[in-house]
């Protein structure tokens, strides 16, 4: 897979003047949705009115979708196909896909697939999007309540990140990606994890961030450099997913559902108590994430009646391999380890610890 470039910018009328140049192509795609459209497009106007004077009746198409993740669908992927074929795309088109996750892996996937495969660019509009879905090059739709269960490896040929979208953002949906951020620092540095805690999070300080989230962004593109197609090292980045993703789907399935990352940073405390309980991860570091998830996120409010459907829950999440579960575990900051398994005996006395820990 090739190596994809990151860009972060406060000028990005500029930056995607200048990738539009480099990358060659006929006719220019932008899809958003249209909740982002509506916050985030006045931002791209004035690039978007300077391609047109420059490119004489070449208008820019816009398409737009439905916003969350519950259309990140088939129908939603169709439509996208047929307004690019309807609108004289070619293989030779260029997709700008402005938005948040489900924008960039549906845009992606849209883009990997149309006639076999047109270039796009990734605008990542969400904390969330900059530190996980616009970069890595994995891109899909979901089926059903099956959460990207159809899609393909397609790195986009430039992935733009500007803090300046973030102000959009609310504490809940900025705390969702930092999740992700934790999660990178977890598997990086004790350094850059202690600055990750020492953040400001009630002031959202974008200058402080910024370099935050530069580290934080190369920690995956380093991982994903090694181990594109997640053969190995990669597994990495699900640390704190096989119990999250349980989470996630527990309160949706419970009419209550959650952000990402918040689910992401309950996943880490349990796997972190896991880590400690089958590879020594430090105590002192997990009580320090434990308590941070506590005072920031709250606690996931479970008991013990709700075990049997958290574990089937973790049954069918895709990364195991057979039978068994499959987790990312840590023996240290900075030292994953890979393709560990645990039983629901071993899942129960995590979950016990991590009420615990939660003070539920
Ligand atoms: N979100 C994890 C990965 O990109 O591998």
């Amino acid at each position: 897979m090739s190596e994809q470039q990151v860009v972060f910018t406060n000028d990005i009328c500029q930056a995607l003047a200048n990738f539009t140049q480099r990358i060659a192509h006929d006719r220019l795609f932008i899809l958003t949705d249209i909740t982002t459209q509506e916050l985030c497009m006045p931002v791209l106007l004035p690039f978007i009115n300077q391609y047109e004077k420059e490119h004489d009746g070449h208008l820019v198409c816009r398409i737009a979708i439905a916003a969350t993740d519950q259309s990140k669908t088939v129908e939603s992927l169709a439509h996208v196909w047929s307004e690019l074929s309807a609108n004289g795309a070619t293989r030779h088109s260029l997709l700008i896909n402005v938005g948040g996750g489900m924008v960039t892996d549906l845009g992606g996937f849209a883009a990997a697939t149309f006639k076999r495969g047109i270039k796009f660019i990734n605008v990542a509009t969400t904390l969330l999007g900059a530190v996980d879905a616009a970069v890595g090059g994995k891109t899909g739709i979901n089926l059903g309540n099956l959460k990207n269960e159809v899609g393909a490896f397609a790195p986009a040929d430039a992935v733009l990140i500007s803090t300046r979208f973030f102000e959009t953002l609310d504490q809940k949906n900025l705390l969702s990606g930092y999740a992700e951020m934790l999660k990178h620092g977890l598997l990086s540095t004790d350094k850059h994890l202690a600055d990750l805690l020492a953040y400001d999070i009630r002031h959202w300080d974008m200058a402080t961030l910024l370099p935050l989230l530069e580290y934080s962004v190369n920690v995956k593109r380093d991982v994903v450099r090694q181990d594109p197609f997640e053969k190995g090292l990669r597994k990495a980045l699900n640390l704190g997913h096989t119990f999250g993703h349980a989470f996630e789907t527990f309160c949706m399935k419970t009419g209550q559902p959650v952000l990402h990352g918040y689910a992401v940073a309950w996943g880490l405390v349990c796997e972190l108590v896991m880590s400690q309980q089958q590879v020594g991860f430090p105590s002192d570091k997990l009580y320090a994430i434990a308590s941070y998830v506590k005072e920031n996120y709250g606690p996931l409010h479970i008991t013990c009646d709700d075990y049997d459907t958290l574990v089937e829950l973790m049954k069918h999440d895709k990364k195991n391999e057979g039978d068994s579960i499959n987790f990312t575990l840590m023996s240290a900051v900075g030292q994953p380890s890979l393709n560990h398994t645990a039983d629901k005996e071993q899942i129960g006395i995590v979950l016990d610890i991590y009420r615990d820990l939660m003070g539920i």
